[in-house]
């Protein structure tokens, strides 16, 4: 008979120590370490480390491996396909993560009703009953008669069930529903969903079956079981949106087959989630006249211009300045007022300073700053900057303004949309000219101050 072993793992990084301790020395979190239970055969690896299942593998030189280009399946969903690479992978472990009732399930669930009448898939979820499911599906309106579906959430069933109906597409939802029974903490803990995850990436790379695993993501943004699911996944994927808006937007952070910070748009709309093809302009409010504080920036998303508005409220400090920066780097924000100090003797010092990216987008590009800093001045004088004028650039520590990727694809971008004037930086000139667009080069953040 195997004894049970106790161990401490933490909830943070998922580093194990034999003895409770108040701070893990990995990561050190306080009171992350929870108990949990090893069974014997667990803890001492057996003959295989502990993997039974299948022949090891030959070694093997690498110019006897054929190349071969992965096999891809289109979920008739094109934006999902493109943030994919090209569709879905065969054999790829992939995560979806994203706040509850964003629209995990309804993505998957259109996916895989799509690929279903092609190929053998399977919805596994621990979440949703078969009803609910299939009621959702209906609603959606799509062909159910290939649909397989199992409510179930031990993950030693479910492998058994695998290996008899052997899908090429599998989904689970969610992984912090599912739990090995060889541990015997709580499911949702990362001790429980790290060792799920392994048995379904280990399974996915053994099978060619590709798997879908859904991750609910917890406050503090990352999902539960907090980077330990993300180096084991092939593609990782962040359903975002704000609750107020329809839109939806699916950003790839990390792909083994396909380009990263791709970025895919959906509306959620009655019928499920439709993609938007054409999302240039959807985060603009088309606003008629020029308010002080608001700019329009050009950012760059992958293969394509989004137009989003970004404001600046700067206003007396009743104590200590405040610095908040909402869709963009607040670490940023602050570099980008020193330079504004140091260069064009601005203080603000005295001033608390709001920036915003309006629709609760993401801005994560340097090509933010010049926008950045002129919307603050532009609420610091309380003059407004012309609304049909995009910015865009970087800015360096020097006052330079640097130039940014995708210059020239950005104006043109920003011109089919009827902006008339793009302040950018000198570098990133267009070679002809754009028609209906006065363009305005800047070298040095010195001459912004000349156009407020
Ligand atoms: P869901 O996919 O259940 O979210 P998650 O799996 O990420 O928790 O999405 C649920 C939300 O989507 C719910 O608030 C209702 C909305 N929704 C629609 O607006 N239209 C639809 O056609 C569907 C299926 C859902
Ligand atoms: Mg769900």
């Amino acid at each position: 008979m195997s004894k049970a072993k106790t161990q401490y793992r933490c909830r943070e990084c998922a580093a194990t120590y034999p003895k409770w301790m108040g701070q893990c020395l990995d990561c050190k979190a306080w009171n992350s370490l929870d108990e949990e239970q090893v069974s014997a055969a667990q803890s001492k690896p057996s003959r295989g480390g502990g993997y039974t299942g299948g022949a090891s593998q030959a070694i093997v030189t690498l110019d006897q491996v054929k190349g071969q280009s992965h096999i891809t399946y289109s979920t008739d969903m094109g934006e999902f396909d493109r943030v994919l690479g090209q569709g879905v992978v065969k054999g790829s472990v992939v995560l979806l993560g994203g706040d509850p009732g964003i629209g995990k399930s309804t993505l998957l669930l259109q996916a895989i009703a799509n690929l279903s009448s092609r190929m053998k898939t399977l919805y596994i979820s621990g979440e949703e009953s078969a009803e609910q499911v299939s009621l959702r599906g209906q609603r959606l309106d799509k062909d159910l008669s290939q649909f397989s579906f199992l409510s179930e959430t031990e993950v030693e069933k479910i492998l058994a069930t695998l290996q008899s109906f052997a899908p090429d597409v599998l989904v689970i939802d969610s992984i912090q529903t599912i739990f090995t029974a060889t541990l015997s903490s709580a499911p949702g803990s990362v001790s429980q969903i790290r060792e799920s995850a392994a048995a379904l990436v280990r399974y996915a790379k053994q099978s060619g079956c590709t798997v879908f695993v859904i991750g609910h993501v917890t406050k503090e943004g990352a999902i539960a079981g907090p980077r330990v699911l993300e180096h084991m996944v092939d593609t990782v994927l962040y359903f975002e949106g704000e609750a107020a808006s329809k839109f939806r937007l699916l950003r790839v952070v990390k792909n083994r087959f396909g380009p990263v910070n791709e970025l895919g748009i959906f509306a959620m709309t009655a019928t499920g989630l439709k993609g938007v093809t054409n999302p240039s302009a959807i985060f603009l409010t088309g606003r008629e006249t020029a308010v002080a504080g608001s700019t329009i920036i050009v950012g760059w998303e992958g293969s394509r211009a989004i137009l989003v508005e970004l404001q600046a409220l700067v206003s007396d400090a009743l104590g200590h300045p405040k610095r908040v920066a909402l869709g963009l780097d607040q670490s940023r924000l602050t570099m980008l007022l020193a330079v504004l100090s140091r260069h064009c003797g601005i203080v603000m010092g005295d001033q608390d300073v709001y920036v915003n990216v309006v629709g609760g987008v993401k801005m994560p590009e340097t090509a933010t700053d010049l926008a950045v800093v002129l919307a603050c001045l532009s609420s610091f004088k309380n003059q407004p900057v012309d609304h049909k004028t995009i910015v865009f650039g970087e800015i360096g520590l020097a006052g330079e303004i640097r130039p940014v990727p995708n210059g020239e694809d950005r104006v043109i971008a920003a011109a089919k949309q009827g902006f008339t004037r793009a302040i950018i930086p000198t570098a990133n000139a267009p070679r002809k000219k754009i028609n209906g667009m006065e363009i305005v080069c800047i070298k040095r953040i010195e001459e912004v101050l000349a156009l407020m």
